[in-house]
């Protein structure tokens, strides 16, 4: 009865009001570059008061699109007013602006929520959180995750042998060449902006990004006393300096012809694909994975997406507090995750802070010609370009060393060898793997190796992500 009263309800609410969105929102994967900060130029590079207002609005946006619970697009089943840990996976490299940035953003994703978030402890006493009920996400470093699944591998280019290499080619390629000779005199003509802090020999297309940074932050927080040629910053020059970072920056970043360039896209492709699988697998439990990263990464990834296809704008260096998001969709009527049939994933880009009224723009990824893409279509296509496993990535880059001493030595046969997973290498090898060769061990050596396996896994987990860096000659080292 009530079943049928409720559908009649729907059905009569769909005629009255053909714009009712039907469409549920089963999870979320966002990602965003940090929020206003220094000069990379001078070094240990701060997140501004500007760059926090900026994360925290765009957070607060996604707070009411996919959080609260009078929007149309909440994500299916998500606590809206209290954080479910479960429900919410976090993670950064570990460099301040970007977790700094993370913390700002998610702080506006799940505002302080005062009195809802009191806790009554056995005396009676009513505990409330410091900073108004203020909610605390933990930010994971991006060469972990909370999924045990896919961490270790988790660390973009830094020490990816052939990514380095390939990126470094890029300095011998004609294109570089021929950019270094046509934009020479235009450089040199900067000198006078750019003398107190680069050296005649840095003033050139090879600093192309460090260059407009430096003028483009000097912009935003001197006044002319700082920067006597402020006014001469023209919008028209600044678009110029900002397209020449971008050509160069893309090209470091991505290269059709040599995929390894674009690793760390191909690893944050595989994190974004087993985040949105495990929202399908888990059946829900886990909704909304939150990750930020530097342009460069996004230009890897737009890359490997094909996004260029749908806009030229893809190529360019995206403003600070950019995000894209990955929704899963479907139509299916009822509650739960449908039939993976049933599920559709929709790309969207929003170009710097996100704010009140603004909306992500739509876009279609693999140069399709409907703005959705289905699950399995996104699946196999991403499948692709991604990097989902530590072998994969070792095999990409390279490298046999650390981490890859054991996938090296066991090469394609990942399963073949539990038992010698028992000296330390076994637990630098790939996750899958270790997963693997701790059920075999907890059987051979009993539960106490268990747990020093876990505990060990644990501490590596935590380790430091190295500077986020794609290539090595010349460009300032971090690409944030
Ligand atoms: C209740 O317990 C808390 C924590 O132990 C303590 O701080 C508080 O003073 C206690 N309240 C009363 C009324 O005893
Ligand atoms: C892209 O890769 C190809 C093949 O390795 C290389 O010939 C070309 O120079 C590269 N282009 C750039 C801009 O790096
Ligand atoms: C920078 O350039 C200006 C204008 O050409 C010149 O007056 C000044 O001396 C230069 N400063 C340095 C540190 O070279
Ligand atoms: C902005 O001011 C800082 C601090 O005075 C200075 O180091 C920097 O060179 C200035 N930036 C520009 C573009 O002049
Ligand atoms: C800065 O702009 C002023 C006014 O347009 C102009 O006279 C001056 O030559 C410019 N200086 C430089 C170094 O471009
Ligand atoms: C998706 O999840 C299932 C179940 O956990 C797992 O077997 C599969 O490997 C996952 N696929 C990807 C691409 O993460
Ligand atoms: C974002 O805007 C910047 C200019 O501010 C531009 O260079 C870039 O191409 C834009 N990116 C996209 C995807 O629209
Ligand atoms: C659901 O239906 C609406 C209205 O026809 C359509 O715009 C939307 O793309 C559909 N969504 C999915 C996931 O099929």
């Amino acid at each position: 009865m009530r079943y049928s009263l409720q559908s009649g309800l729907i059905l009569a609410a769909s005629m009255a009001a053909p714009l009712v969105d039907a469409e549920r929102v089963l999870g979320a994967y966002l990602y965003s570059r940090h929020g206003d900060r220094t000069a990379k130029v001078f070094g240990n590079t701060e997140l501004t008061d500007l760059g926090y207002h900026e994360v925290f609005a765009a957070g607060s946006f996604y707070h009411d699109r996919y959080i609260a619970s009078d929007s149309d697009k909440q994500i299916e089943g998500i606590s809206d007013a209290i954080v479910n840990a479960e429900q919410i996976t976090a993670s950064a490299p570990a460099d301040a602006v970007l977790q700094n940035s993370a913390t700002g953003f998610l702080q506006g994703v799940y505002p302080p929520a005062a009195k809802a978030a009191s806790q009554t402890l056995g005396n009676g006493t009513s505990v409330q959180a410091p900073l108004g009920g203020y909610q605390i996400i933990q930010v994971q470093g991006t060469d972990t995750s909370q999924d045990s699944e896919n961490s270790a591998w988790l660390q973009g280019s830094s020490d990816c042998s052939k990514a380095t290499v390939s990126s470094n080619n890029y300095y011998t390629s004609n294109s570089y060449k021929s950019m270094l000779a046509s934009t020479k005199d235009f450089y040199t003509s900067l000198s006078p902006m750019l003398n107190t802090t680069f050296s005649a020999d840095e003033i050139s297309f090879k600093n192309a990004y460090t260059i407009f940074d430096y003028l483009n932050v000097g912009y935003i927080h001197n006044s002319t006393e700082d920067f006597p040629l402020r006014d001469n910053l023209t919008t028209e020059l600044y678009a110029q300096l900002l397209q020449l970072a971008s050509n160069q920056q893309y090209n470091l970043a991505f290269n059709a012809s040599d995929p390894v360039r674009a690793i760390d896209g191909a690893v944050l492709a595989g994190e974004i694909l087993s985040q949105l699988n495990e929202t399908i697998t888990s059946n829900g439990k886990s909704k909304l994975g939150v990750q930020f990263g530097s342009y460069g990464t996004f230009m890897s990834f737009f890359g490997l997406m094909q996004l260029p296809a749908a806009s030229v704008d893809f190529t360019g260096v995206c403003d600070y507090a950019s995000t894209f998001v990955l929704e899963l969709v479907t139509n299916a009527t009822g509650t739960g995750i449908p039939s993976t049939d049933d599920i559709s994933v929709r790309f969207m880009f929003h170009n710097g802070t996100i704010t009140g009224s603004d909306e992500p723009t739509v876009y279609r990824l693999f140069g399709q010609k409907n703005d959705l893409i289905s699950w399995d279509e996104f699946k196999t296509r991403t499948e692709k370009v991604a990097i989902l496993s530590d072998d994969q990535w070792c095999n990409q880059c390279g490298n046999t060393d650390g981490k890859c001493a054991s996938s090296a030595s066991t090469s394609s046969t990942s399963d073949s060898t539990g038992s010698s997973g028992s000296s330390s290498g076994g637990m630098s090898r790939a996750v899958a793997g270790v997963i693997g060769a701790m059920v075999t061990l907890a059987v051979i050596l009993g539960l106490e190796a268990l747990f020093f396996l876990v505990g060990g896994f644990r501490i590596s987990k935590r380790r430091k992500a190295g500077p986020e860096m794609i290539s090595a000659a010349g460009v300032a080292d971090d690409k944030k």
